[in-house]
C-alpha cells in the first residue's frame, strides 16, 4: 500500500522547522513511519542545487534560471526519494514542494503560473500531495521572527512588498484546493499552533 505525502508550507518565520519535528513525532506516536525531507534538497544533487538557490552571492538570478533550478532538484528528489518511499508504504513529510514554486516564483517573482504548471506536469506528471499544511502569518509577524536569526539567505533578502505576494499566492492556493489544504494560524502562541496540527492528522489516519 502506497504512503502518504504531505507538504508543509508558509513564509519565512511562520515556524516551519519546530512544527515540522511536532508533526513527525505526532504521526511517529501513531505508529506511521515517517520520512522527513525538505525542498530545494533532499538529495545529495538537490543540495548542492539548493546551495546555488539560497547563495547570495547569487543575488539577481534569472528568475528562469531559479525556476528551473527548482524543479531540477525536484525532479532527483522525487526519483531518488520521495516516490521509493511512498512505494515502500512509508509517509513523507517534505518542508516545502510545488507550491513553494507557485507561491515564490509564480506570486513573488511574476511567473506566468502556466509556465509553472508545465514544468509541474513535466516533472511530477498527476503526482500531488495528499495533504498540505500552511502555516499562515502576517508578513511583518514573520519576518520580525525571520530577522532574529542568522545572515539572511539569497530569499530572506527581499522586500516586504515580495512576502506580501508569496503568502497571497498560498493563500489563493489553499482557496482553489480546499480539499487538500489546511490553514494553520501560526500567529497563535505554539501551543494553540500544535492543537491545531494534532486535530488535521488525527483526521487523517483515523
Ligand atoms: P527554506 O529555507 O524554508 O527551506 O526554503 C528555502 C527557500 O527557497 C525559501 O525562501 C523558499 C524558497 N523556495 C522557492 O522559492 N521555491 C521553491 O519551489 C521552494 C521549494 C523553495
Amino acid at each position: 500500500m502506497n504512503g502518504k505525502f504531505i507538504t508543509v508550507e508558509g513564509i519565512e518565520g511562520v515556524g516551519k522547522s519546530t512544527n515540522i519535528t511536532y508533526v513527525q513525532q505526532l504521526l511517529e506516536a501513531n505508529g506511521i513511519d515517517v520520512v522527513l525531507t525538505r525542498e530545494p534538497g533532499g538529495t545529495p544533487l538537490g543540495e548542492a542545487i539548493r546551495a546555488l538557490l539560497l547563495d547570495s552571492q547569487y543575488t539577481g538570478m534569472d528568475p528562469v534560471c531559479e525556476l528551473q533550478l527548482m524543479f531540477a532538484a525536484r525532479a532527483e528528489h522525487l526519483a531518488k526519494v520521495i516516490r521509493p518511499a511512498l512505494e515502500q508504504g512509508r509517509w513523507v513529510l517534505c518542508d516545502r514542494f510545488t507550491d513553494a514554486t507557485y507561491a515564490y516564483q509564480g506570486g513573488g517573482r511574476g511567473i506566468d503560473t502556466g509556465i509553472i504548471s508545465r514544468l509541474e506536469q513535466l516533472v511530477q506528471g498527476d503526482f500531488r500531495p495528499d495533504l498540505t499544511l500552511l502555516l499562515d502569518v502576517p508578513v511583518e509577524v514573520g519576518l520580525a521572527r525571520a530577522n532574529n536569526r542568522s545572515t539572511p539567505d539569497r530569499f530572506e533578502q527581499e522586500k516586504v512588498d515580495f512576502f506580501e505576494r508569496v503568502r497571497q499566492a498560498y493563500l489563493d492556493m489553499a482557496r482553489e484546493h480546499d480539499r487538500r489544504y489546511r490553514v494553520i494560524d501560526a500567529s497563535q502562541p505554539l501551543e494553540s499552533v500544535q492543537q491545531q496540527l494534532t486535530a488535521v492528522l488525527q483526521k487523517m489516519h483515523s
